[in-house]
């Protein structure tokens, strides 16, 4: 029985059809693809503000006076200081590597990987500070009480926010781009603006 991806081929002449045929599934090819990453992305990112929501929870129950605050904070501190190392940063990258190729060949790519470069930033920098809280939480037992009794001031708090924005706008403005700008790139060896083929 003939597929439906096979209709285009019958009743005309492979010469004449072949590239516009080649051309399609070279798309549906890449569309998949680019699919799989965003999917792949966007379970990354849900995994990162679960994890993330888990390692705040104890600060957030000594902040809302649910719990009091532990004489040793270690047992709280370390898992936080690892998300952000071992899961936090290598997404950064990981995502910086995985669109530098689609956004960079056009100049609307170029704008839009410039701004995600930004946010990345400024999420990089708050995780800085953050850090160092938890690091004088850590290192310094004369302050560790006034840090607790100031902790709803921490960066912490202004990190999950700065970071679950960011999280939406990849999936509002930066999936639905990357994917359009994939879709309409030229294939390899195709002149930059000619009509596509098929
Ligand atoms: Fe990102
Ligand atoms: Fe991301």
């Amino acid at each position: 029985m003939a597929r439906s991806w096979d209709a285009g081929r019958r009743g005309a002449g492979w010469g004449q059809e072949g590239a516009g045929v080649g051309r399609r599934r070279e798309l549906g090819l890449r569309t998949m693809a680019m699919h799989a990453l965003v999917g792949k992305l966007t379970n990354q990112h849900e995994m990162l503000l679960d994890s993330l929501d888990e390692s705040l929870q104890p600060f957030a129950e000594i902040r809302d006076k649910n719990l009091p605050a532990p004489p040793n904070p270690e047992q709280i501190a370390r898992p936080l200081l690892r998300w952000m190392q071992r899961e936090f940063l290598p997404h950064l990258v990981e995502e910086e590597d995985l669109f530098r190729p689609y956004f960079m060949p056009t100049e609307e790519g170029e704008a839009l990987f410039a701004s995600i470069g930004g946010e990345h930033a400024k999420l990089r920098k708050l995780l800085r500070q953050a850090r160092e809280e938890i690091n004088l939480l850590l290192g310094k037992a004369s302050i560790r009480q006034a840090w607790w009794d100031t902790v709803d001031l921490s960066t912490l708090w202004a990190f999950r926010r700065a970071l679950s924005e960011h999280i939406e706008f990849e999936h509002r403005h930066v999936f639905p781009k990357v994917i359009a700008l994939d879709v309409n790139a030229p294939s390899p060896g195709r002149e930059p603006g000619a009509a596509p083929a098929g």
